[in-house]
């Protein structure tokens, strides 16, 4: 099976979503290579409008991100959070670039799971923009926050399931 052999083939199919951590903090290396794998997403027309926040423990804009979503016990005991936000100025559609964010997100829990982290797409954080970025210090004005990637080294094995792809494809080829 080619998924079984090819690297980038295999880390879609194994990646999954950690919610528990150890102790261990994130290098600032791996978050680094995380925010290049999203950097080299791609966008339309390549505006690239992700901008990203790292909150690293002992900020104190952590709690107040915890406070803004049910999540908020994964929020605090991430070895880091990744904001992932569009800024307005370099939008040119609103359906392109919500689209490019999530590929520059799927770019990042990709290169997480390859460094041998855990993470997980936080979006239900994202429903009360000025709650959640008024934790950030940012204004409603200049960003949309799309996720908060949670980040660390991970603390239990994943586990999902996927429909069956004939249950997905609308004509047999
Ligand atoms: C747009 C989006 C929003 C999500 N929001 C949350 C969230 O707020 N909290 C959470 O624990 N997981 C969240 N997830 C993770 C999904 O629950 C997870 O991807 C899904 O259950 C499949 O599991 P897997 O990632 O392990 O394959 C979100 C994923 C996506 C794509």
């Amino acid at each position: 099976m080619i998924n079984d052999t090819n690297a980038v083939l295999r880390a879609i199919r194994e990646r999954r979503s950690i919610r528990k951590y150890t102790e261990e903090p994130v290098s600032r290396d791996h978050l680094t290579a995380m925010l290049e794998a999203g950097q080299w997403a791609p966008s339309g027309l390549n505006n690239q409008p992700w901008r990203f926040l790292v909150i690293l423990p002992g900020d104190e804009r952590r709690e107040e991100l915890a406070q803004c979503t049910k999540y908020g016990h994964i929020v605090r005991n991430a070895g880091a959070l990744v904001c992932v936000l569009l800024q307005r100025e370099a939008m040119y559609s609103e359906t392109k670039d919500h689209q490019g964010a999530g590929a520059c997100i799927q770019n990042m829990l990709l290169a997480a799971h390859a460094l041998g982290l855990g993470a997980v797409w936080l979006g239900q954080i994202i429903n009360d923009q000025a709650a959640s970025l008024g934790a950030l210090g940012l204004s409603p004005d200049d960003y949309e926050l799309q996720a908060v990637l949670a980040v660390g080294h991970p603390a239990q094995r994943g586990d999902s399931q996927r429909k069956p792809l004939t249950e997905l494809l609308l004509e047999d080829f």
